[in-house]
């Protein structure tokens, strides 16, 4: 059958839509507010995938229930906890769009990976709070254009390199010159990062003996729990 070719068009425009980036419309004076809580939420997210390790490698399991809606759920719960409010009160709605567009790409990411938490017999798994962020990431940079980065001067993956931005902002952070999430305008961009620390269960990984392997089959960097791990790096279009 051959299919009319103005059809094929309006296919084809409708998808090419579908998958460029709508950016989310943050005014400057809310951007900080937005990258601030972007990042939390991500921190969430990691956390979320970090406190889930012990269901999601478990071996003798099929299906671990942890589902995108699980996800969303628990990171919506862990928000309101944290933050005193529910996403749906936070205000402006360009901070609240960009944290649904979170939630929304932490969704896409488990759902893209239910084969994996799901598959019985494996143990280690592989989707940990690096690799949750990363994907996360990628979707939320497609659907909004909002940057997401996980940057530390330790990086065990070339794309988590800190740039010249990043690398000041974790100097700052080190020295303690900087102690909470710092952010700028830099061009077009909002560029805000959140400092990340190590805590208990970034050690069987990240922590001690240094140079040991870690389950991940990656060499472990030797930090101790409240090291300064790195930092999320959100780079948010503002108009
Ligand atoms: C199961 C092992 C494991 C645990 C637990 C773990 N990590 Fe990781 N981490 C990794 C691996 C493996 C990578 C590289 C991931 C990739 O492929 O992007 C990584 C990467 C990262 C990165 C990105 C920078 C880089 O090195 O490229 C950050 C930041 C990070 N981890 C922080 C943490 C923090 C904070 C915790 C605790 C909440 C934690 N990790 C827990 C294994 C782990």
């Amino acid at each position: 059958m051959k299919i009319p070719r103005c059809i094929v068009v309006i296919v084809t425009l409708l998808s090419a839509n579908l998958l460029a980036a709508t950016p989310i419309p943050v005014a400057e004076e809310n951007a900080e507010e937005a990258a601030r809580m972007v990042a939390k939420m991500v921190i969430i997210g990691r956390g979320i995938v970090a406190g889930h390790q012990g269901v999601i490698n478990d071996p003798a399991k099929g299906n671990k229930g942890f589902s995108p809606d699980y996800m969303t759920t628990h990171m919506r719960k862990t928000f309101e906890k944290k933050m005193g409010m529910s996403v749906d009160q936070v205000t402006p709605s360009g901070v609240k769009k960009a944290l649904l567009a979170v939630l929304d790409a932490s969704s896409v990411a488990v759902r893209n990976n239910q084969g994996r938490i799901n598959r019985p017999g494996v143990k280690f798994k592989g989707f940990i709070p690096a690799v949750y962020g990363r994907i996360t990431g990628n979707i939320l940079k497609a659907k909004t254009g909002i940057g997401l980065k996980q940057t530390t001067f330790k990086y065990r993956n070339a794309y988590n390199k800190p740039d010249q931005f990043e690398a000041g902002v974790l100097k700052k952070f080190e020295s303690g010159e900087l102690e909470e999430g710092y952010g700028m305008r830099v061009g077009a961009k909002y560029r805000y990062m959140e400092p990340i620390y190590i805590k208990k269960a970034c050690m069987k990984c990240h922590g001690q003996p240094k140079g040991e392997l870690d389950i991940a089959g990656k060499v472990k960097e030797g930090y101790e729990i409240g090291d300064l791990r790195g930092a999320i790096s959100i780079s948010l279009p503002v108009n």
